[in-house]
Parts: C-alpha cells; sequence; structure tokens
C-alpha cells in the first residue's frame, strides 16, 4: 500500500461514513472521487440530524415553550461554532443561507438596492475573474443589467491561473465589488488573494470572496483575508444540503438593505412601512433551515476533531501524489497548474479526444464516482477551447489507494475505447 508523508489516518476516518462502504455495479467498491461537488457525510453529522428532528424540532425564535427553546439554542450554537470555525470577530457577522449561491446573490442584491456609497450604477464598475463558478458570474450579470453597471473580469493564463498582469485597468476607481473564487472548483487554482484584496482597497471596492472550495480543505480565516464577504456552503464540508453561510464584516451588514423580507427579519411593522431586525436576522427572513444549521454545527464540530491543517496536509499529500500518477497516464492533460502547492483537492482533465462524459460512464462501471461536464465554469473550457473535463476530486477520507483505482480505471478507458 502506497504510505505518503502527511496522510491521515484514513482506515479510521472512513469508519465514520456509511456511504463510503457502499458496493456498486455488481461488487465494485466505491470509488468516490466527486467530492469538489459534494462530500459524503460522517455518522456524528447524520446523529446530529437524526436526534435535532426525534427530540427538539421546533421552530426557532418564536415560541416560549421547551423543545421552541432547544431548537433556537441549537440553532444560534451553530452559528457559534460557525463563527469560531471562520475566526469570525462577531457571531452576528454569520448569515445563514441556503447555499453558496444563494450566498453571493444576496451580496449583490444588498448592493442592487443599497444607496450610496454602496450604491451600483451605470457610472460603476463590477469585477469577477473568468474562473468563476456560475454562481458567481450570473447574480452580476443580473445586476449590472439591472443597473447599467459595466462587468469586467480578469482572464486566465494558459496554465489554469489569474492573469493579474492588467489588474490596474480592470480594478479602477470605478469598481464598486471585486467577487472571485478562493479555490477553483474546475482547475484547483488556488487565488493569490493578497495582491486582489491590496488593489481593491486601494481604489475603495468591496471584496467578496467565494470560499466553498476552500471552507472544507483548509483553515480559514475571514480577519486574515481581508475580504468584506465570505461565501461557503455546507454540503461540501460534511454538511447536510441546504445550508450556505455568508459572512460580512459587521459595519456592512449594519448599513446595507436586507433582500428578501419576511418573518423575524423585522422589529417592527405596520401596513405603510417596517424596520428591521440587526444582522444576521435582517437577512433570515422566513424560517431558516434549522435542522440544516445544526448539521452544519456538527460537520464543523467533526472538521474541528480532526484538524483543518491535519486535512489540508493530508489533501496535498494525495493531490501531489494524484498528479503524479495522473500525468503518467498517455493522452491525459491536466487542464489547471501541474503543481500541488497552489492548487485545491480537485483535478480536471481530458483523455485524447474520449469525450469526458464517456470517460466518466466507463469509469463509473468500476465503481468510480468523477463528475464530468463544464462544472458550472463554463468560461474556462470556452477559454481552454475543451467542450468539457473529468474532474477527480479529493477529501480527508481519499486515499493513494484511490488514486491507484482511477489511474487503473483511466487506462481501462483507453483500451476500451481503443
Ligand atoms: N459547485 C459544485 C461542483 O463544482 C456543484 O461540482
Amino acid at each position: 500500500m502506497t504510505q505518503l508523508p502527511g496522510l491521515l489516518d484514513t482506515e479510521a476516518i472512513r469508519k465514520d461514513f456509511p456511504a463510503l462502504d457502499r458496493v456498486i455495479h455488481d461488487g465494485k467498491k466505491l470509488v468516490y472521487l466527486d467530492n469538489a461537488a459534494t462530500s459524503q457525510k460522517p455518522r456524528q453529522v447524520l446523529d446530529a440530524l437524526t436526534e435535532y428532528y426525534e427530540r427538539h424540532n421546533a421552530n426557532v425564535h418564536r415560541g416560549v415553550h421547551v423543545l421552541a427553546e432547544e431548537a433556537t439554542a441549537l440553532y444560534e450554537g451553530a452559528r457559534d461554532k460557525v463563527a469560531e470555525f471562520i475566526n469570525a470577530p462577531s457571531r452576528d457577522e454569520v448569515i445563514f443561507t441556503k447555499n453558496a449561491s444563494e450566498s453571493l446573490n444576496l451580496v449583490a442584491n444588498m448592493l442592487g438596492w443599497a444607496d450610496d456609497p454602496y450604491k451600483v450604477d451605470e457610472h460603476t464598475e463590477i469585477v469577477i475573474t473568468e474562473m468563476e463558478h456560475h454562481s458567481n458570474i450570473v447574480p452580476w450579470q443580473l445586476l449590472s443589467q439591472r443597473t447599467g453597471a459595466k462587468l469586467k473580469w480578469f482572464g486566465l493564463t494558459d496554465d489554469g491561473r489569474l492573469d493579474l498582469s492588467n489588474i490596474e485597468e480592470v480594478i479602477t476607481e470605478k469598481t464598486k465589488i471585486v467577487s472571485f473564487v478562493l479555490v477553483s472548483n474546475i482547475l484547483g487554482t488556488h487565488n493569490p488573494v493578497e495582491a486582489i484584496v491590496r488593489r481593491a482597497q486601494e481604489v475603495g471596492a468591496l471584496v467578496l470572496i467565494d470560499a466553498s472550495q476552500a471552507a472544507p480543505h483548509m483553515p480559514l480565516d475571514v480577519q486574515a483575508l481581508q475580504a468584506d464577504f465570505v461565501a461557503f456552503t455546507g454540503h461540501k464540508m460534511c454538511g447536510p444540503t441546504g445550508i450556505g453561510v455568508l459572512w460580512g464584516r459587521q459595519e456592512l451588514l449594519e448599513d446595507l438593505p436586507p433582500f428578501l423580507g419576511g418573518g423575524e427579519m423585522i422589529e417592527t411593522v405596520s401596513m405603510s412601512s417596517s424596520t428591521y431586525a440587526p444582522a444576521p436576522h435582517k437577512f433570515e427572513a422566513g424560517t431558516p433551515p434549522i435542522a440544516q444549521a445544526v448539521g452544519l454545527g456538527a460537520a464543523v464540530d467533526y472538521l474541528n476533531s480532526i484538524g483543518m491543517e491535519n486535512i489540508a496536509r493530508h489533501e496535498q499529500a494525495i493531490t501531489e501524489y494524484a498528479v503524479k500518477r495522473l500525468l503518467e497516464v498517455p493522452d491525459l492533460k491536466i487542464i489547471g497548474p501541474v503543481t500541488a502547492e497552489d492548487r485545491g483537492a480537485a483535478i480536471s482533465f481530458t483523455l485524447g479526444d474520449i469525450h469526458p462524459h464517456d470517460v466518466g460512464q466507463v469509469l463509473d462501471e468500476q465503481g468510480i464516482a468523477v463528475r464530468v461536464g463544464h462544472h458550472c465554469a463554463r468560461p474556462v473550457c470556452l477559454r481552454y477551447g475543451i467542450p468539457a473535463t473529468t474532474r477527480a476530486s479529493f477529501y480527508l477520507y481519499s486515499t493513494p489507494a484511490e488514486v491507484d483505482a482511477l489511474v487503473e480505471g483511466l487506462e481501462h478507458v483507453r483500451n476500451f475505447f481503443g
């Protein structure tokens, strides 16, 4: 068995994840390499969800009865856990949403309804990058169409990095917001935050970071990032689906208007007008995803029990090994950085002219789950002139043996297609 320095005790960890025990297609052991799409869930998270529904289920912030108080304490307790996990200065800066897409859309809509000095209009500019997930492109296109603001973006270098050579022309005095991904879901690139934040601060632009592919995999410190907003989702970090997070600086959350109106986001309501509750409640209209937040809190506990530094080290070792082994496969081309240092654990590639959907299907027949397609980042495929990629993505329970299984699987694909 291949041993690499820095690996976690995956034998023990995998026992926590029931889905990893699945045997599929008549006896093939599941090799789950689709973690960038969603992670598997540990028993500890599944138990927290069951216990919540079996014992504490009630609506939050509304009741005076025991279950309502327990549910509220669990929901707000999850907020405390998330705040600590990302080193937020205040728990009130943590807004629960449905997913990262909703978090990103929330910021676009806060700005869309804002007055000066945040107002986005035809005299202002919005900056994104060519490697964004559609969820960090479309909300800005919508905002730009609605307000007349100009949408600009950083292009990509041939080796899958951001081209920041024209940073002063892209981010200008007119820029209101710069929104970019910390780790790309398709290229795996880990972007240089500091240079972008420094330039944005120089011109007084706000910064939003999409940390969906970072929060599950490495320590995330929103204060060190020096951004104004950070978005991520729960289901990629061992939590349930239906829960996302938007962290925002307190003064911005105080100043910016709410997007969704409804119960629990108000202070008072009359027939002619309303005043709003302070953040985070101002941005959490209606019954929130209570059980999902509780599940995310359990996921945070779980990740902390392993240690985010340890998880990052494990994934670095697996990624380095995977890049090396994949490059041994004839005709395989990695789309994105080929060094393990400045990349995350999602690796996209093409295999000669075999269509990625065929690659994915033949791998699936061998029990290997990868994602194929444009990964909701179609501009990246257009940039590199490819219709799609095959993507293998790793997590804390991934093993070198699974990398070997992928490489063998790809040999099988090549033989199959001659
Ligand atoms: N954003 C997720 C992915 O990259 C769904 O697969």
